[in-house]
């Protein structure tokens, strides 16, 4: 069974959602930069290791990301999964854990990386918005896409409307994305594209505003 380290900065709902899951593998810890995530009480709760590596401790980003490394490294990780975890990381940081480390980001890449996705969808007027999990590389929320989930956008959305929406499909996709790479079914191919051994593809579209 492969073991998975969970990386978080905050709330925590998506490592909550991984961690009930039931997925077939061994959550060996979750690791916050912040003492005060709450996502840390969720996972002692379900009798997780937790850690706390704080990076305001850290001179710069180089030596609060050795020593991340070196904590999440303890647990043997085969995935190492970046869960709401608000630290740009270095290349350095990034290449060791290359092909193992995933992120989940509010937002169908390669539109709107980077903060308040929401916001920004809402304001280009977009009638679709989503999120997407993927391989970190160095090139910030950039990495081979994994899986996306798509949603409608509400005339009347506010931010927090489009967020609640966005985070269900979260809660959803993130736990798939472990499970394929927890039962090797993802390939990271040539040219940086994922490969999804024995998928079907879908044949629906989602059409927003619908069609009348
Ligand atoms: C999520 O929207 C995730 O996509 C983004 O940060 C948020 C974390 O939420 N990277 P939570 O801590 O998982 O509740």
């Amino acid at each position: 069974m492969k073991n998975i380290v969970i990386l978080i900065s905050g709330r925590g709902s998506n490592m909550q959602a991984l961690l009930e899951a039931r997925l077939p593998c061994n959550i060996a810890a979750v690791i916050s930069n912040r003492a005060d995530a709450e996502g840390l009480n969720i996972a002692q709760a379900h009798g997780i290791h937790t850690a706390v590596i704080a990076h305001r401790d850290y001179a710069d980003r180089g030596s609060f990301d050795a020593a991340l490394a070196k904590t999440i490294d303890r647990y043997n990780p085969d995935i190492v999964v970046l869960a709401g975890f608000m630290r740009i990381l270095t290349p350095g940081f990034v290449e060791h854990y290359r092909g193992r480390l995933i992120n989940i980001h509010p937002s169908l890449l390669p539109a709107y990386s980077g903060l308040d996705t929401h916001a920004r969808a809402l304001h280009d007027g977009v009638k679709i918005h989503g999120c997407t999990v993927h391989f970190v590389t160095a090139d910030l929320d950039h990495g081979p896409i994994i899986i996306q989930a798509a949603v409608p956008v509400a005339r009347d959305d506010t931010e927090q409307t489009l967020a609640a929406r966005v985070l269900r499909e979260e809660h959803r996709i993130y736990p798939q994305a472990v499970r394929w790479l927890c039962t090797d079914q993802i390939e990271l191919g040539g040219q940086g594209r994922v490969i999804l051994k024995c998928r079907k593809q879908i044949g629906t579209a989602l059409i927003s505003p619908g069609l009348e």
